[in-house]
This record gives structure tokens, C-alpha cells and sequence, in this order.
């Protein structure tokens, strides 16, 4: 189907896709998400219609491979989509049983509303045409709802509906889990509260959350009630409600399904029965559901959106993402204590647990939604005991945050991993990947940054830096033989390598990355107390003990840290680098074709990984990823090494040829550390960044779960990293450089509270402020800085054939300032360093 910049849409029933369709068609509100399955399907090896509720984790344990393990689960929620029909005395829909005449489904992403169209002809040769529309209402986080026309084409007599509330689903999304426990639901009762609506209880059987579904239905023909013959079924965990009905040829009845889900998690309620009763108590038809909902998408997009010029396609797809981020998490997760799980509310892999992933969205919902971020970092600091107890336990001080978290913040990932290719279970040491808490210490910095929330810095993040920092300084060991600080014994971004091939245990010494990010933690912590409020420090540093000596110590291991070289000014990605072996690319790319999951490839044939310089992704590059060179510079110049921006576009090109991309989180890395250097590469790792998802190019995973912080990080690579934007030292620098392809970028976002737009054409930059400015006073475009008042617009005309040069003169102003025009010019292809800004 062709392409318009607010729907993805589909064409034909195609059983071998629906997993992906349901997975990119899941419609949610930061509260709870159902994956896009078909009303009338139940979980078989076509469909899976799951439903999760933030934050919503129950554990469970299972004997396996002689050992018992236990799992922390975000659980698949009862089936609230269920409503199918029949012609009296015919069969249920289910379209691999009848002719499918036509089938069309669409995401329209504007108003969140999945529509599908459907015409069917069954074995008596009945035709019935088919339309449903969809939502998970967007301010009413507790509310969802389906509109389905049903018109007998050439028929007429007793159509039946079947309306159900199933609680007897499990978790049973991902097939290489389903030798787990996945029986998360008890069923606690079903009832019928009125005539026309059923209700269902169930707890999650450890973390005892109670969830209430209560659904109403009812039958409208040509705007007024239908009358209807109902009858209810009563199953254990199970209740559906039977409505039969009279319907003439060409007829059409509309029934609307409206679901409340309520749980104990809930805030503002007494329990979540009487709650789901209230709220259902409160809704009237579909259309004004949906008119409510799609004025809160409005506003939304209002904030959010993100326009491309002369790219529906692109557009729509970068809209798809942040449909999907906005629907994983939105103003409803606000107080509900829930992480971003990296794989969205959309599916069961990962077990919706929260990584690093954070990295890659905060930046977007900084600069568009920061009360999401803000609400992000509490749930860390939530967690921060239980880091303390995690790093307590590992014989360390202050926090460690795990590397796959959930409800308590402790450590959830698992200890044995099934590789599907070879059929056996290794064990998984991917928790040592103790930069999780670096990745929060950086969050927390850029969120301050853009937002200079003082609140939540005294209140909360300074805490959590101090924390985190002492965490680093008790894993730094002083290398008397190096002269250097050492971190030992830990792993990278890279998953491929967990240990040495020459080494019993696990872990690396020295990951580079992790060894940078730790110098800049110990010494963000530090600026972090001195910002503070005196008496707010004092008191800080009173609760948490932190002496002028240990302050001292924090400033000397972030000098003396040790960062491992290879030859030619490359970053090693950890000591010892230099003694792995090369490997054959070429003659694995001849022998598998797909080569993203090298690791699983090479221990099904009895080798490892870990033998090679091969990375599943982005590691040393992470750190031109989230430092611009001068600031990566100056860091290492700090730490007593010389770094030569000049060497970057070398670091990025030996690591690029020995990176796997197994992880959909490498492209967008790749593409943005070479937005200056190579525009044409870096704008086609974008696109493939972009497609990941909607293609499921890693075959088979995103019908599992979308892929959040790749959708995220594609939507920061255009908004900051084609225009790199920065918020440095109380000034806003801009410096376009976007690829050929792309003729032009608009965005507004919010800096310290103020509104600013952003229009970057091929020859123009326009930056406005209409709202009024907190400052910072000046705007940096390019390597030239301008004042900037508050109702002023600045514009910028740039030249394609030499760069963006500001000549004589200051931009043309409009506003309250005189306008005097200046030009800026701008080269085909930037010749700085390979830097992403
Ligand atoms: C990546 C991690 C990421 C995780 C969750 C893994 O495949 O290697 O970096 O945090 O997926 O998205």
C-alpha cells in the first residue's frame, strides 16, 4: 500500500507476518499495551494477542537443565480483545477457515487508532464484511475500546457475538522461553455486575497484583440500540457474554466492546473492582472515545512530532517510533514507578526488563516529555537500596545498579542462555555489564542539562550520582607496575565477549568504555555536590558520608584511570585485545548469509566468540556516540592521555569492520559517529535503523517485542544528531549537516522550560523562540556564536558549495531585534572528524 505519513498499513492476511503486524500494530498508553492481534484470535502458532501492564512483574520458578532458576516476568495480562461472531449455526470467525475476499489493516498514527477491514465467505458461501476500529484510550489510561461493523453481504438472519474477557492465557510469546514457567494468573472469579457488561479478576500468583476487566458490550443498528438476546458463559478464569441478533442483507450492526482495566497498582482507588466498575460506569459510545483519545494524541504530537521533508515513507516510519516510544511510556506512566522496558510493552522477549536502553530515549523524551524522563530516573532511584544491597554483595560501596531490572531493582538477568542454533543452555555472564549504572549516571546529566531541574537534582539524582561514583571508585585498583587505576573483571556494550579465551572466569579487564564513562562519572558526582544548594550539600554529604578524603579519591582514580591503546591511536575495546584473532568475515557471510548473531553461529559449531576481534556491536564507538570530540578530548586530557580527534574517523573504521551489528542499538551508534565524516554511510545505517523493526531484519525478533531503543535512537539521530544540537557551558549550539537524502528537518523542543523551533532546510536554519526564553542568551551555529532574545527569530541561510562559513554580519533577525541578513554556508561533506556532532 502506498505510504502516507500517518498510517502503516497492510494489505492481505498473511499468517507468516502477523506476528510482526502485531507487534508493530500494538496500541497502548504508557499504562497498559495490547499487541495488535485480530479480536477474534487466540495465542496459536499464528497469533499472540498479549496485554502488559507497566510495570506489572510476577516471578516464577523452573527446574531446568537440573537446576533450579527463577524468572521475573512482565505478565501477559487477560485477553480483553476477545469479540468474534458467527452466522447462527456457522462456525467462529477465523480466517484460516473461510475465504478471505479482502483484507486490509491500517495504523493510523495519528489519532492511535488500529483499523482493520475484513470480507469473508464461509463454507455455506455466506459473505460478511468486516470493520474494526481500535484504541487504548491516551488519557484514560484505565480505558480501551472496539468498534466492529459487521454487514451480511448476502445473507441475512441471526448474527452471533461472542464478547469475552479471558484470564486463562500465559506467558507463552517467546518461543525459546516456553520450557519456563509461564502460568503467572490465578484466576479469582468471574461475575455479570449488569445486563450488558461481565467482569474478571485475577492476581499475578508472587507479586500478588489484582487486575480487574470488566467489558460492556453492547449493539447498535443505524445509530440506536439493536436489540439483542443475551446469554453469559462462565468458564474458570474465563467469562464471555453471547449476544444474538437479527440482521437483514446489506445491514450493517455495530457492536462496541469497552473494557476498564484496573489493578492494585493503581493510584487514586480503593481496589480495582469498584474502580474498573467506575470507570466503565463513565464512558459513553465509541466515537466519543475516541474523540477524547485522539485530542490527547493531538497534544502529543503537538510536543512530540518530528517533520521530514519529502520522505512520507521515512516520516512515517519515524513516526512509528515515537508512536511506540509515547505508547511504552507517556504523561500515564507518571507515579506509576515503572522503567522502559527495552522491548516496549509489545511482547514477551526480555521479559520486559529495563537495560541500558535508556541511553538511547531519554534524550528524546528530555527534549520533548522531561516529566518521562524525570519519571524514568525515579524509578531508579526507587531502586537505589536495592543497587546499594547489589553492590554490597559483590564486596563493592555505594550502588550497582543490575543489568536487567524490574519490580525490586534486583538483579533479573538470567544465568543460563538457550542458543536456538545449537539447542544447548550456556551460561549467560552478560550481568556483568556493570556500565548499566554509568549509562544512569550519564541520563541524569543530561537530563539536568536540558532541563536544570534543581528539584530533583537535590532531592534525588545527586544522591544516585554519589552512589554510583563510589560504586567506581571501589572497582578501581590501583596498578602499581602501569602507574594507572584498573577496572577488572567486567564486560563492555559488547555481548560478544565475556571473558578471555585464556581466562577460567568470567569478565574483562580495562573495557575502555567503561573506563572513560567511570572517570566521567567520578568527576560529574563531584560537580554535582558542588551545584548543589550549601545546605543541601551538607546535608548530603552528611547522610551519605562522603569525606574531603574520599572526594579527593574520586578525583585522583578519575585522573589515573587507564585506558588500553592499540597501535595508530586506536581505543582498544578492553586489554588484551590485541591477542584475539582475527576473524573470516567474508567466508561467514559466504556460509550463513546472516551473520548478526556470530556468537550463536560459532558455539553451534562448538567454537566461541570470544576468541575473535568480532563485536555484536557499538563499544569504543559509544564513546563518540555520546561525547562530541572536543568533549571526549578534554576528558582524556584529564586522564593524562593525549588524544588526537584526527585518529576518530581511524578508531571508527577499525571497529566498523569488526562489528556484527547483532544488536539493533549498533546502527543507529554507527550512523550517527559518522554523520560529519561519511553522510552517504551514515544516512544508510540510518536507514537501515530505520526499517529494523518495520522489516524485522534480525528475522523473527520484533514480533517478540519492538526494538525501543533503536526506534528511540533513530528519532535522536535526526533530531540531535543530524543538526547536532548541544547544551554545553550556558550555550545552545546547532550544527546542521544533514545527509543528501534529506532535504529538511522541523522540530520544537524544550530547553529549561521554554519552547524552541527548529527548521533546518538545505539552505536554511531557522531557529525561533516564541513563547519567551530563559536563555541560554547565546546560540552557537556552527563554529559562530550569536545573541539570542526571548521572542526573537534567527535565520540562517547556508550555501551548498562551500560550507557554512558565516560571512560579515549577524543572521537575519525577526522579532523585536533589527533584521540584518547573514549568510552561512554549508559544504557537501564536512571534513571534520568522524564525529556523530
Ligand atoms: C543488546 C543490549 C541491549 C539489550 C536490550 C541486547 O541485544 O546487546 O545492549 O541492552 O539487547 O535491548
Amino acid at each position: 500500500m502506498a505510504d502516507t505519513p500517518w498510517k502503516l498499513s497492510y494489505e492481505g492476511f498473511d499468517p507468516t507476518q502477523e506476528g510482526l503486524r502485531e507487534a508493530l500494530c500494538t496500541l497502548g498508553n504508557g499504562y497498559f499495551a495490547t499487541r495488535g492481534a485480530a479480536e477474534e484470535s487466540e495465542a496459536d502458532d499464528v497469533h499472540y494477542p498479549g496485554t502488559y501492564l507497566a510495570g506489572g512483574y510476577n516471578r516464577l520458578e523452573t527446574e531446568l537443565a537440573g537446576r533450579r532458576i527463577e524468572n521475573e516476568d512482565l505478565v501477559n495480562l487477560p485477553n480483553w480483545l476477545a469479540l468474534t461472531f458467527r452466522p447462527e449455526g456457522g462456525d467462529w470467525l477465523n480466517l484460516r477457515r473461510v475465504e478471505v475476499l479482502g483484507y486490509t489493516q491500517a495504523l493510523d498514527l495519528r489519532q492511535g487508532v488500529l483499523e482493520r477491514t475484513v470480507r469473508v465467505r464461509d463454507r455455506e458461501g455466506r459473505e460478511t464484511s468486516i470493520a474494526s476500529r481500535r484504541l487504548v484510550h491516551m488519557r484514560r489510561q484505565n480505558i480501551a475500546a472496539i468498534e466492529m461493523r459487521l454487514t451480511p453481504e448476502n445473507w441475512s438472519g441471526i448474527a452471533e457475538i461472542r464478547s469475552a474477557l479471558d484470564g486463562r492465557v500465559i506467558n507463552a510469546g517467546v518461543e525459546r522461553y516456553r520450557q519456563l514457567n509461564g502460568k503467572h494468573l490465578a484466576p479469582l472469579g468471574t461475575r455479570e455486575p449488569s445486563e450488558d457488561a461481565v467482569l474478571l479478576l485475577a492476581e499475578t500468583s508472587q507479586s500478588r497484583i489484582l487486575v480487574a476487566e470488566v467489558a460492556r458490550t453492547r449493539v447498535y443498528r443505524d445509530e440506536g440500540p439493536a436489540e439483542a438476546r443475551r446469554a453469559t458463559e462462565h468458564e474458570e478464569g474465563y467469562v464471555a457474554q453471547r449476544l444474538s441478533v437479527a440482521v437483514g442483507q446489506g445491514e450493517s450492526l455495530t457492536v462496541e466492546k469497552v473494557v476498564a482495566l484496573c489493578t492494585s497498582r493503581d493510584r487514586g482507588i480503593s481496589e480495582p473492582t469498584q474502580a474498573a466498575m467506575e470507570e466503565i460506569g463513565d464512558t459513553g459510545r465509541f466515537s466519543d472515545l475516541l474523540a477524547s483519545h485522539a485530542l490527547a494524541w493531538r497534544t502529543l504530537w503537538d510536543r512530540g512530532d518530528i517533520v521530514l521533508d519529502g520522505h512520507p515513507h521515512r516520516q512515517m516510519v519515524l513516526r512509528l517510533h515515537i508512536f511506540h516510544l509515547l505508547q511504552t511510556v507517556s504523561p500515564n506512566t507518571v507515579d506509576m514507578d515503572a522503567g522502559v522496558p527495552a522491548r516496549g510493552l509489545h511482547g514477551e522477549a526480555y521479559r520486559g526488563h529495563i537495560f541500558w536502553d535508556e541511553l538511547f530515549i531519554l534524550p528524546y523524551l528530555n527534549l520533548h516529555f522531561p516529566e518521562i524522563s524525570r519519571e524514568l530516573l525515579l524509578y531508579r532511584y526507587r531502586r537505589l537500596p536495592a543497587a546499594r544491597r547489589l553492590a554490597r554483595s559483590a564486596g563493592r560501596r555505594g550502588a550497582m545498579y543490575p543489568w536487567q531490572s524490574g519490580s525490586s531493582g534486583r538483579e533479573e538477568s538470567q544465568v543460563l542462555h538457550l542458543n536456538p542454533r545449537s539447542g544447548r543452555w550456556t551460561p549467560d555472564n552478560t550481568s556483568l555489564q556493570r556500565h548499566v549504572s554509568l549509562a544512569i549516571a550519564h541520563n541524569i546529566w543530561r537530563y539536568w542539562q536540558t532541563t536544570g531541574d534543581r528539584g530533583i537534582m537535590a532531592a534525588h539524582c545527586a544522591e544516585m550520582l554519589v552512589e554510583i561514583a563510589r560504586f567506581w571508585a571501589s572497582m578501581a585498583t590501583w596498578d602499581e607496575a602501569g602507574g594507572r587505576y584498573r577496572i577488572l573483571g567486567v564486560m563492555g556494550p559488547d555481548e560478544f565477549h565475556d571473558r578471555y579465551p585464556w581466562r577460567d572466569e568470567p569478565g574483562l579487564d580495562d573495557n575502555a568504555y567503561t573506563n572513560v564513562m567511570a572517570s566521567w562519572t567520578l568527576r560529574r558526582a563531584a560537580d554535582a555536590l558542588d551545584d548543589l544548594a550549601p545546605g543541601r550539600r551538607a546535608e548530603l554529604r552528611l547522610l551519605l558520608d562522603v569525606t574531603d578524603e574520599e572526594l579527593a579519591d574520586w578525583k585522583r582514580i578519575a585522573g589515573g584511570m587507564r585506558v588500553p591503546l592499540l597501535e595508530g591511536g586506536i581505543i582498544a575495546q578492553f586489554e588484551g585485545y590485541d591477542r584475539l584473532e582475527e576473524l573470516d568475515w567474508d567466508a561467514y557471510r559466504a556460509r550463513y548469509g546472516d551473520i548478526q548473531r556470530l556468537d550463536r553461529i560459532l558455539e553451534a559449531e562448538g567454537d566461541t566468540i570470544n576468541r575473535y576481534k568480532a563485536s555484536k556491536q557499538a563499544d569504543v564507538l559509544m564513546l563518540f556516540y555520546l561525547f562530541s570530540a572536543q568533549e571526549l578530548t578534554d576528558l582524556l586530557a584529564t586522564m593524562g592521555y593525549d588524544f588526537d580527534p584526527a585518529t576518530i574517523p581511524a578508531n571508527i573504521d577499525y571497529y566498523m569492520r569488526r562489528t556484527s551489528h547483532g544488536s539493533t542499538l549498533s546502527r543507529v551508534v554507527h550512523s550517527w559517529v559518522l554523520a560529519r565524516s561519511d553522510r552517504a554511510r551514515s544516512w544508510e545505517l540510518l536507514t537501515e535503523a530505520l526499517e529494523s523493526d518495520l522489516l524485522d531484519i534480525q528475522g523473527g525478533t520484533t514480533a517478540e517485542g519492538i526494538h525501543l531503543g533503536a526506534m528511540a535512537g533513530t528519532v535522536d539521530l535526526i533530531q540531535r544528531g543530524q543538526t547536532a544540537l548541544e547544551f554545553t557551558d550556558h550555550t545552545l549550539s546547532i550544527s546542521p549537516c544533514l545527509p543528501e537524502a534529506m532535504q529538511g528537518v522541523h522540530l520544537k523542543f524544550l530547553y529549561h522550560g521554554y519552547w524552541l523551533h527548529l527548521d533546518v532546510g538545505c539552505d536554511e536554519v531557522t531557529v525561533t523562540a516564541p513563547d519567551g526564553w530563559a536563555g541560554p542568551r547565546r546560540i552557537q551555529v556552527r563554529d559562530r556564536i550569536h545573541e539570542f532574545q526571548p521572542g526573537e527569530t534567527l535565520r540562517f541561510t547556508c550555501h551548498l558549495e562551500d560550507g557554512w562559513r558565516p560571512q560579515q554580519g549577524a543572521p537575519e533577525r525577526t522579532g523585536r531585534a533589527e533584521g540584518v541578513a547573514e549568510s552561512v554556508r554549508r559544504q557537501p561533506n564536512d571534513a571534520s572528524p568522524g564525529q556523530g556532532r
